[in-house]
């Protein structure tokens, strides 16, 4: 049908130069829109390259103050922090989670003195804490619901309290967004935004992540119990509807690429901002490709704009320093 229009419908003249195809494109990939994971390690006094995760670091605290502040001189303003916490601050049930003076909260602070511009991400999952690198706390072989709930709230008010503008629970506890927002209104937290993890597949990407934090234990257990199951598309809908019903202000998909139709359909049926993590797999893969020659850093804007075309308005992406270095603004 559509062959009858030819040649008045020719496609092509819109793509006939650069200038002329800026004009008409439906996306746009710009450093505004991109948020930098950083890790930190509570022992270590140097920055250490990640084995799984080429060109990613667990930093020290003074190497962290010093990647901030480059990320905010490239106007990557908006960062993701996970701890790397060593083993002897573990425990069975992330108690240390629970402390209000633990490393985490302590740099929250000090990292909102020095740099009162930055936005500051902090994940709400036991996961740091605990020694089976499980998100919760476990009653007769699995993570109980309810009991880990009242850890979340916890940990939550914490880092809320510590100055972290955004916390996101990435645990996937049921009923976790409305015990959270609950108690930051509670205790005067209103302007605390929810960065829910709303649909968080049990994924087989999150390897070198868990490498990066130190839960490589879990590597030989499954999430299965509390992460989404992969098959899944309607009921990444369910958890975002519920989010939201419960106080989450923005919704996350995570991974991103292999989850693009899950971006689409949250963001075309809610009307919160969607943001998509690109996770440490995405980028090893990506990156080890790289390294190998087989393709060039040209994939990675093409995979940061397949998530915007999706319907993100975010992207969590470890190489978001990268695209800042490297592009003025990309089109
Ligand atoms: C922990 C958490 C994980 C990631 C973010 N928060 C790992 C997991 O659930 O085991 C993964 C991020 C990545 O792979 O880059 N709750």
């Amino acid at each position: 049908m559509l062959n009858n229009l030819f040649p008045k419908v020719r496609p092509r003249r819109l793509r006939k130069n650069k200038t002329i195809r800026n004009l008409v494109s439906e996306t746009k990939l710009h450093k505004s829109k991109l948020i930098q994971p950083l890790f930190v390690s509570d022992s270590n006094s140097q920055k250490q390259e990640i084995e799984t995760m080429p060109g990613q670091f667990i930093h020290s605290n003074e190497t962290l103050f010093n990647e901030v502040d480059e990320l905010l001189k490239l106007n990557i303003n908006t960062i993701a922090l996970f701890p790397n916490i060593s083993d002897k601050s573990k425990d069975a049930n992330g108690t240390e989670a629970l402390n209000p003076e633990n490393f985490m909260c302590n740099l929250v602070a000090q990292l909102k003195s020095k740099f009162p511009e930055l936005v500051l991400i902090t994940d709400v999952a036991l996961d740091p804490y605990t020694l089976s690198g499980h998100d919760g706390i476990i009653v007769e072989g699995d993570v109980d619901n309810d009991e880990t709930l009242k850890s979340l709230e916890k940990m939550s008010l914490n880092l809320a309290h510590a100055g972290s503008d955004i916390i996101a629970p990435s645990d996937m506890m049921d009923g976790r967004v409305g015990v959270i927002r609950k108690s930051l209104e509670t205790e005067n937290l209103k302007d605390t935004i929810i960065l829910s993890y709303s649909a968080k597949y049990a994924s087989n990407f999150y390897g070198p992540f868990r490498d990066a934090i130190g839960s490589k234990q879990v590597q030989g257990i499954s999430k299965d119990s509390y992460q989404m199951d992969k098959r899944n598309l309607a009921e990444a809908l369910k958890e975002a509807r519920l989010d939201l019903n419960e106080g989450a202000d923005i919704l996350m998909v995570k991974p991103g690429m292999p989850y693009l139709d899950v971006i689409r359909e949250i963001s075309s049926n809610t009307d919160a901002p969607v943001f998509a993590y690109q996770v440490s797999g995405e980028y090893s893969m990506l990156q080890l490709g790289i390294d190998k020659k087989i393709f060039k850093h040209n994939v990675i804007p093409e995979t940061l704009i397949s998530l915007f075309r999706a319907g993100s308005s975010s992207v969590i992406t470890y190489y978001a320093k990268w695209v800042a270095e490297n592009y003025d603004d990309i089109s």
